[in-house]
């Protein structure tokens, strides 16, 4: 059901854990299956991300996700780092069963907030990054939603 990268990086989940005095923290959750996603950035002054860290209460397609997303992140500048979209991160895992495609938004989401937290704390614009929301499914039409 699993591809094997995503059972290597949910055995073995990479970048787990925090950054102290990061320079952006973005925590989403999916209030259907109650899962926390939170994600650590530590940008340097050229916005280059050097360090990136999450933590998560989360399934295990959360947690693999999240393992690939911050992979894919580090050493990239904070614009580049908007391309790690969640099918980005599916690619580079050869993919997730589609009942578990909604958790890997929750790494993309998570991303995204501590990019806007970097982007607020220095009084910069990046470009096509909108305002997080703090639940996957804000503003989403719940008769659409099937599980
Ligand atoms: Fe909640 Fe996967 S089931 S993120």
């Amino acid at each position: 059901m699993y591809s094997e990268k995503v059972m290597d990086h949910f055995s073995n989940p990479r970048n787990v854990g925090e950054i102290e005095g990061a320079s952006g923290v973005g925590t989403v959750g999916n209030a259907k299956c109650g899962d926390i996603m939170r994600i650590y950035l530590d940008i340097d002054e050229d916005g280059i991300i050097n360090d990136c860290k999450f933590k998560t209460f989360g399934c295990g397609a959360a947690v693999a996700t999240s393992s690939m997303a911050t992979e894919l992140v580090k050493g990239k500048t904070v614009q580049e780092a908007m391309q790690v979209t969640n099918k980005a991160v599916m690619e580079a895992l050869d993919g997730l069963p589609p009942v578990k495609v909604h958790c890997s938004l929750l790494a993309e989401e998570a991303i995204h907030a501590a990019l806007w937290d970097y982007a607020e704390k220095n009084g910069i614009v990046i470009e096509g990054l909108e305002k997080p929301k703090s639940d996957v499914h804000e503003g989403e039409d719940e008769e659409e939603e099937e599980y």
